[in-house]
């Protein structure tokens, strides 16, 4: 029996789709080269932007000649997409083919489903839960570990999705992080960790009993091996001194830190719900600078939030200038129903956003070539 697996979306569903490979090679199923040779495709989505969910519907879409050849054929959908109810219901609705809709917390089981989808029944599952952690992985990210330390998020920028998709801030206990890096570094395989959760500066602060962020890195630098750790995303709010320290002082820290800005507007960072202004931003990435010289800077962007102006506009563009990232993400925001943002009045064209999406594109290559003529 074979499986193939189609990911969607960030590191951490990239993570998530290898616990997924996990679960399956335990139950006997080894990979596909092609998803035609499968026996089983999952679709692990993202929900982050419109765009990502219109994928997903045209990708599964296309399944169905493949479901009339092989009547055998399971086709599972699991991810943030899934964790919406009613997307989760148009998935069913739309692909009668589709057997499984399964929700991110519910992995642990899923091999009883499978069974129960066989006996001829459509499935949806999904309530909340805890992540099992006895759950194996199959790593496949070369001589990179991937290691999960927090789900969820507490943040709620009024663009975001994610803390709907994904639920509260949840911090692994340090000590099983600690053992999955032990193990991963005993196995000599990876010369690379990265440690993922979409806000790791707050780490440990959903518990009083957990230590901090920076505590966390320097436990983990004592770990002996040749090994390199670096962790995404850090958000500006919390990105504190002692963990700016860490990373200057630690030689296993990778000189490297995403630190997404999204707007270079004050008005715009309230709205969308940032807790920092542009100044604070600016005064972090000079402590960055002055404390590790060498560090490597990228971020992301969002252009057309709702009420954005032209002059606000240029504030992001400006802020790219002065800053000179490495790289950035630059995305054209997307409404996602249930946010603040997507009842906000002020949306902005999508020709317009395009137009802003392309300038800022370019501002940054154009600061990457003369960077790279400096060199
Ligand atoms: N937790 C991370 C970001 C995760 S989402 C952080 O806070 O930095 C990755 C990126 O997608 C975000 O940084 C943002 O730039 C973009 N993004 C999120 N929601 C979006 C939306 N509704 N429209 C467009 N881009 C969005
Ligand atoms: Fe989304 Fe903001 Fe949380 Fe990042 S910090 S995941 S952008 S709500
Ligand atoms: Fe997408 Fe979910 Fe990640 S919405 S960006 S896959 S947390």
């Amino acid at each position: 029996m074979k499986y193939f697996i189609v990911t969607y979306g960030c590191q951490m569903n990239v993570h998530e789709s290898e616990k997924i490979a996990g679960i399956l090679e335990n139950m006997g199923y080894t990979l596909a080269e092609k998803r035609e040779e499968a026996d089983i495709i999952f679709f692990n989505t993202c929900a982050i932007r419109e765009g990502a969910e219109d994928r997903v519907f045209g990708n599964v879409g296309n399944l169905k000649k493949l479901k009339k050849k092989n009547k055998n054929l399971i086709i599972a959908v699991c991810g943030c997409m899934t964790q919406k109810s009613q997307t989760a219901q148009k998935l069913l609705n739309t692909f009668p083919f589709v057997d499984i809709v399964i929700g991110t917390f519910n992995l642990s089981r899923f091999s009883y489903y499978i069974e129960a989808v066989k006996k001829g029944r459509q499935m949806e599952i999904f309530d909340e839960g805890d992540i099992d952690e006895t759950l194996p992985y199959k790593r496949t990210s070369g001589d990179n570990a991937w290691v999960n330390i927090m789900q969820g998020c507490n943040n709620f920028c009024t663009y975001c999705i994610v803390p709907y998709v994904r639920g509260r801030e949840k911090s692994r206990k340090h000590e099983n992080i600690l053992k999955e890096v032990e193990d991963i570094v005993r196995e000599g395989k990876y010369k690379k960790i990265t440690l993922l959760g979409q806000n790791v500066n707050s780490y440990g602060k959903d518990n009083e009993n957990e230590i901090s962020f920076s505590q966390l890195l320097r436990e983990i630098c004592k770990i002996e091996g040749d090994f390199k750790v670096s962790f995404m995303t850090s958000h500006p709010k919390d990105l504190t001194d002692d963990v700016i320290d860490a990373i200057a002082e630690e030689d296993k820290i990778e000189k490297y830190i995403h630190l997404p800005a999204q707007s270079g507007n004050n008005r715009i960072l309230k709205l969308m719900n940032r807790s920092y202004t542009r100044e604070k931003y600016l005064d972090i990435i000079k402590k960055i600078r002055e404390k590790i010289p060498s560090c490597r800077i990228t971020s992301d962007f969002i252009v057309g939030f709702p009420t954005e102006t032209e002059e606000e506009f240029n504030d992001t563009v400006s802020l790219v200038k002065e800053v000179r990232y490495d790289s950035i993400f630059a995305f054209m925001y997307s409404p996602r129903e249930g946010t603040v943002a997507s009842k906000m009045e002020g949306q902005i064209d999508e020709d317009t956003k395009r137009l802003r999406v392309n300038k800022l594109l370019k501002v940054e290559k154009g600061i990457q070539k003369e960077d790279k003529n400096d060199n």
